[in-house]
């Protein structure tokens, strides 16, 4: 293939998830033609704020609220039908324009009844490592993916097919669910006739993205890959057994959509200014007491999709070191500064320690987690409000330092930092701006 002519970048999550990717996308897709999501499904929750109008979207990427920017579900995407339609309608009730500008891919997986039927189950069996999933069936689809027995999007529109599967799977998981977890069995007939109702609803919208993108290279087009969950929730590379069940990480870019490795030229990580988690697993430098719930009241830190509190903590730079080494970022994104100005002093992860040692991996197993000991080094805060600042020079002088020294640690250069949840409260530094032909004047949008 020809090398790309467009500008090609993929936006991860560098912490656990909710690190703003969705409004960096938002500010990113005013120069961007296609934006495609590549993993997860409707465990996601993007949020994007224009002018104050709230949109949080779970499976339709962030470019849809631009005009005339196409939006792909890519193949490594799990897709509730119901989900899609729902979160369809609703924005169609917002006058954003979905027909025609949003794409599904005929090889993504369908998560059906069952798949959140065996989860929720198997999250509450005596015995099971909890995981505090968000219900949607995640797991268990990428389960039957990889166990090849799964259900595509292009299985749908073969009505024998569907119901052949759906029926035989039935049996499969009402016999399994029955048996370990007592659960009521579910009837494959209704099941049936709803998803073969959706399955017409859907058809508009499916095509073969992963030729859909490669001609949109072919053509020069700018092309964003939106991540979603973050480096500690990937299958491979987080802290498992604490993680979702995808490539969250930017390597899943490639195999969630069918675009080469070489296609993907930018790697932009975001991070908080802080960390959070949501649902059970390690977590570092978690603050349990009146600090945690402090950066909660101020960051408003509670999930977009399920409304759990998430847990707080102070950044972690062996975690954003690592997350920078598996992604290989090309530039850092800052959210969530804002949430720090209050602080007189504001404590960094800057090492850990095992056994008394010091260390700069990350553990493979839990256990390991446990004894992690966090070297902290503590920066002087700002105590100044940095909420809509439009310039980096114009931050207050502890701010800028604060920032520099993140950039130095995990050697990726700072290109934007959001001090506020508006589109419009962002600043894009000197070199991010030009690399990737973005304004702060906002751009045309449906908000
Ligand atoms: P995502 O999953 O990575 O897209 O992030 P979420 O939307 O789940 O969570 C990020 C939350 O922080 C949302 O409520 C955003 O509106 C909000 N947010 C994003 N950037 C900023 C920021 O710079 N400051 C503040 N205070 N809130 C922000
Ligand atoms: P975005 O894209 C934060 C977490 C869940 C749970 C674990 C497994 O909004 O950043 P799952 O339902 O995926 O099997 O749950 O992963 N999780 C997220 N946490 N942000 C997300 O997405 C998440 N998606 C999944 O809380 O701990
Ligand atoms: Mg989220």
């Amino acid at each position: 293939m020809k090398k790309a002519a467009g500008k090609t970048a993929v936006i991860i999550g560098a912490q656990w998830g909710d690190e703003g990717k969705g409004k960096i996308v938002d500010v990113l897709s005013q120069n961007f033609q296609v934006v495609a999501r590549y993993a997860g499904g409707h465990n996601a929750g993007h949020t994007v704020i224009i002018n104050g109008k709230k949109f949080i979207l779970q499976l339709v990427p962030c470019g849809v609220l631009r005009p005339g920017c196409l939006s792909v579900i890519g193949n490594g995407v799990v897709l509730d039908p119901m989900a899609f339609l729902k979160e369809v309608g609703a924005l169609r009730a917002n006058h954003v324009a979905v027909d025609g500008h949003l794409f599904v891919s005929n090889r993504a997986h369908v998560i059906l009844p069952y798949h959140r039927m065996i989860e929720l189950a198997s999250e509450n069996a005596p015995g099971r490592v909890k995981i505090g999933t968000t219900s949607r069936g995640i797991g268990p689809t990428y389960e039957d993916k990889m166990g090849r027995r799964g259900l595509r999007v292009a299985d749908m529109f073969d009505s024998a097919t569907m119901e052949q599967h759906i029926e035989n799977a039935c049996r499969e998981k009402n016999t399994i669910a029955h048996a370990l977890f007592n659960s009521a069995p579910i009837d494959p007939h209704q099941m049936f006739e709803e998803y073969a109702t959706a399955a017409e609803e859907l058809r508009p919208f499916v095509r073969d993205t992963a030729a859909l993108l490669n001609r949109s290279l072919r053509e020069g087009k700018n092309i964003m890959f939106e991540g979603a969950q973050g480096t500690m929730l990937d299958i491979d590379h987080g802290s498992y057994p604490f993680v979702t069940s995808s490539s969250a990480t930017s390597g899943g870019a490639v195999i969630g959509t069918g675009v080469p490795p070489n296609a993907i030229q930018d790697v932009i990580g975001i991070t908080k200014a802080y960390c959070t988690r949501v649902g059970e697993g390690p977590f570092p430098t978690e603050l349990h007491g009146a600090d945690g719930e402090d950066l909660r009241a101020k960051g408003n830190e509670y999930g977009a999709v399920t409304g759990r509190p998430r847990r707080c903590g102070w950044l972690d730079l062996p975690l954003l070191r690592y997350s920078a080494m598996i992604n290989g970022f090309t530039w850092l994104v800052v959210t969530k500064l804002d949430v720090l100005d209050h602080l007189a002093e504001i404590p960094v992860c800057v090492g850990y320690r095992v056994d008394g040692k010091p260390t700069d991996e990350i553990p493979a197993r839990g256990t390991g987690y446990e004894k992690i000991e966090c070297i902290y080094k503590t920066m002087p805060g700002w105590r100044t409000p940095t909420v809509g600042i439009d310039h980096f020079d114009k931050l207050p002088q502890a701010a800028q330092e604060y920032l520099r020294f993140i950039e130095r640690e995990t050697d990726a250069p700072i290109g934007m930092v959001s001090t506020g949840p508006d589109r419009d409260q962002t600043m894009l530094v000197k070199g991010f701006a030009e690399a990737f032909g973005v304004t702060m004047d906002g751009g045309e949008s449906h908000g």
